[in-house]
Formats: C-alpha cells, sequence, structure tokens
C-alpha cells in the first residue's frame, strides 16, 4: 500500500491572516544589520531610552527577597489595585475605588481583554482609520470585524462622518489619544462627542491611553473622566493604560485597565484567567513602588526637548512638520518622494541607515476573500508616511532625523 506523504497540519486562518506588524519588520531588519556591525539610527520602535527607574529594580527584588514568588489574584495584588486608585485620583482627580482596576500584562494584554469582553465573533468594533497596529491582529484573532471611523487632515475624529457608519453590529468604540503613530490628541469636545455617540448607541468605548502621561501641548481630556460624570449604570468606558512608556519599562510588561463598575472588574479579573494565567508577582510589587513617586513628568521633560528638537530639524530642512501634542512620535508625511512607505522605509534603511517605521501598517484595511480569508490593504494616507520615534538619545536623533530629511529632500519628485 503506498504510505500517505507526512504533512504538517494547517495553521488557522486566523492565524495566518493576521497581518503581520510593520513596526516588527523594520525592528527586525534593523536589528539585522546592527548585527553586521553598522552603526543604524534607531527611529524606529516606541521605547523610550531612559533607564528603569531604580526603585522599581528594587521592589522587584525585594519581593524576590521576601519570596513573593507564588500566584497572585487574576485581577491583581490588591497593594497594587490600591496604588493605581490613587494615581487615578491624583493624575485625573477620579476617585475610582481599588475593586474597579485590573492589573494586565502590558497595556496590549488590556485590550485583548476589553475586546473579548465586548464583542463576540462577528461583531463589530470602530477603529480609528490609522490605528496601532496590534488592535487589527487582535481583531483577526478574535473574529470580530473592524470599521474604521474616518479622521480629518489632522488626524482628529471627523465627527459627522460617525452616523453614516453606524450599523446594529458594533458593539464597542476605540480611541486612542493621544495616538499612536499620529500624535494626535483629541480635543476634548472631540472625546466628548465620541462619547455621546457610543452613550446613544448603546457601545462600550475601549480608551487606549498608554501615551496619557506625554502630553507636550493641547488640554488631555480622558474619555473615562467623561464617563465618570455619568451615573454608574450608564458608564462604558474601559480605560487602558501602561507602565511601559510612563515608566520606561517596555520589557517588564505590565498595565491596567480601569473598569466601569466592580462588576465589569471582575469579569475581566475572570478573563486574565485563560489569557494570561496571572501576571508575574514580583513585578507587581515593582510597580507599587513606582506609584510611589509621582515622577513620570520628569521623563516627559526631558522628551519635550528631543520633541522640540526633531520638529526644528524637520522644520529647518523645509517640512512644514506639525509637532504632534502627544506620545513619542512624528507621522511624516512623505508623498513628495513618489514612494510608497515600504519603499521608502526600506530605501532609507539600506541607503541611510536610519529605521524609520513605514506607515502602511497603520491603515490596514481588510477585505473578506472567499472562504472567509482575509486579505489587507494599506490606507492610502498612511502608506505615505513614515513614523519616527523621537525618545531616543539626543545624538542618535540629530543625525538620524537629519539623514531623513535630506534623503526626503533627494527623493523629492513633486
Ligand atoms: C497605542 C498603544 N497602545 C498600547 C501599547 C502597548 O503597550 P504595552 O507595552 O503596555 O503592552 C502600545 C505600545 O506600543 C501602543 O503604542
Amino acid at each position: 500500500m503506498p504510505q500517505a506523504k507526512p504533512t504538517t497540519p494547517d495553521i488557522s486562518f486566523r492565524a495566518s491572516d493576521m497581518p503581520r506588524s510593520s513596526i516588527r519588520r523594520l525592528f527586525n531588519a534593523a536589528n539585522a544589520l546592527s548585527a553586521r556591525g553598522e552603526t543604524v539610527y534607531r527611529l524606529d520602535i516606541g521605547d523610550p531610552d531612559f533607564e528603569l527607574p531604580r526603585r522599581i529594580a528594587e521592589g522587584i527584588t525585594d519581593a524576590l527577597a521576601r519570596k513573593q514568588t507564588h500566584y497572585s489574584p487574576m485581577v491583581g495584588i490588591p497593594q497594587l489595585r490600591e496604588a493605581i486608585a490613587h494615581r487615578m485620583l491624583s493624575r485625573f482627580n477620579l476617585d475610582c475605588l481599588p475593586g474597579q482596576v485590573v492589573c494586565n500584562q502590558g497595556a496590549t494584554q488590556a485590550l485583548n481583554a476589553s475586546l473579548q469582553l465586548t464583542c463576540d465573533s462577528g461583531n463589530t468594533i470602530m477603529l480609528p482609520e490609522i490605528y496601532w497596529p496590534n488592535y487589527i491582529q487582535q481583531t483577526t484573532l478574535g473574529g470580530v470585524r473592524p470599521v474604521f471611523y474616518p479622521l480629518n487632515p489632522d488626524f482628529t475624529p471627523d465627527i459627522a462622518a460617525l452616523e453614516k457608519l453606524w450599523d446594529p453590529a458594533i458593539r464597542a468604540l476605540l480611541i486612542n489619544t493621544p495616538g499612536n503613530p499620529t500624535g494626535v490628541l483629541f480635543p476634548p469636545a472631540a472625546v466628548r462627542a465620541l462619547y455621546a455617540f457610543a452613550r446613544e448607541h448603546g457601545l462600550w468605548i475601549i480608551s487606549d491611553e498608554a501615551y496619557c502621561d506625554y502630553v507636550y501641548e493641547g488640554e488631555f481630556l480622558s474619555p473615562l473622566q467623561v464617563d465618570m460624570e455619568q451615573a454608574e449604570g450608564d458608564r462604558r468606558v474601559l480605560a487602558i493604560y501602561s507602565f511601559s512608556k510612563s515608566y520606561a519599562a517596555t520589557g517588564l510588561r505590565m498595565g491596567y485597565t480601569v473598569a466601569p463598575s466592580l462588576e465589569i472588574a471582575s469579569i475581566l479579573g475572570l478573563l486574565n484567567e485563560p489569557l494570561t494565567g496571572s501576571l508575574t508577582t514580583p513585578l507587581q510589587w515593582g510597580m507599587v513602588r513606582a506609584l510611589e513617586m509621582e515622577d513620570p513628568h520628569e521623563r516627559r521633560d526631558a522628551l519635550r526637548g528631543r520633541w522640540q528638537l526633531a520638529g526644528e530639524i524637520l522644520r529647518a530642512s523645509g517640512f512644514a512638520a506639525k509637532p504632534p501634542q502627544g506620545g513619542l512620535f512624528y507621522f511624516i508625511d512623505i508623498s513628495c518622494t513618489g514612494l510608497t512607505a515600504d519603499d521608502f522605509a526600506d530605501q532609507l534603511l539600506a541607503e541611510q541607515h536610519v529605521a524609520a517605521v513605514p506607515g502602511s501598517g497603520f491603515g490596514l484595511q481588510p477585505h473578506a476573500l472567499a472562504g472567509g480569508r482575509l486579505q489587507f490593504e494599506p490606507h492610502a494616507v498612511a502608506n505615505s508616511c513614515v513614523r519616527i520615534c523621537f525618545a531616543v538619545p539626543e545624538d542618535q536623533l540629530r543625525e538620524g532625523v537629519t539623514r531623513l530629511a535630506s534623503f526626503i529632500a533627494a527623493r523629492r519628485v513633486r
């Protein structure tokens, strides 16, 4: 009898259709170039170059010395939830109960848990049309359909367009302010209008506030602040925060969610069970120490200088680059070169050794194919931009942005 040829089984559609992140593509390409001994100006990944605050490291080692290495509650240790509730009061003047707080493995896992809480497979979530790529990876894995709300040319939301998108399958609306990659702060009136839209249509709001500690100009209004003005039974905001950016702790993978009620917080805690199997206990003790100090503004002030420097170099090179109001990035229009964002980023890396992330990955729009498969097309505006991170050492920033500006000037075709 002929032997069946051994074959490895196929992977799921969800895993194979899930788009790969353009951030990681550039990150890996830049690492490969560095590994060959080349100097690379790393303006790609959003990882502030500050040292981890010493007291966080001490909190972790003290916890290890106290043998705090066992499973912890799914919602996080009580001391951390309390410290976060206290931070919500000092940061936003919001009177949250520690029971509303759920600790997460970074904002990434918090976002995934919130998506799972609010949307069933087949439901729809509203995302801004230019967005952080992990959102689309999570919706693809969750079988949730994204619908994109348009942004104005300045990347603020086009509120007038929202109503036309309405469809009863929509369950949630995602807001990310200050935004990645745009750096735009949604004006308070826009936040209130998005909130009113969500309220009118009975939607959840997932508010990704990973960059809320890095605001350089303009007024920051958190959707959570609007939510806390409502009666408890009418609240709908799942507000998500990260220690990664605020405390230069990207590798520690810690974040948290403030839920609109104790009940929702306990369900989010339940979702942590399959998603993380509880958080790393010593790290939670480290974050308790982080919150004992009110210092994220020190890092923001240090970043403000780099934000200014990048803007000055771009302007001096003839770009009308509007500075971002918050976050860690400039999202730069390269349409004058006639190159797609991917070609631009690849050539910039190869010729100038500057790593910048192509905008294509920040606007992927899925199209359903026969058999339920998905294909992704880049958004036209995003595909003519590149993102650079200014949270890098000043000498790297100066050289990297100068090389980028002269590369654009040399490739200008219109
Ligand atoms: C908009 C946005 N949200 C969430 C995250 C994830 O943060 P964390 O490292 O806490 O998972 C990032 C990280 O780059 C981000 O840019």
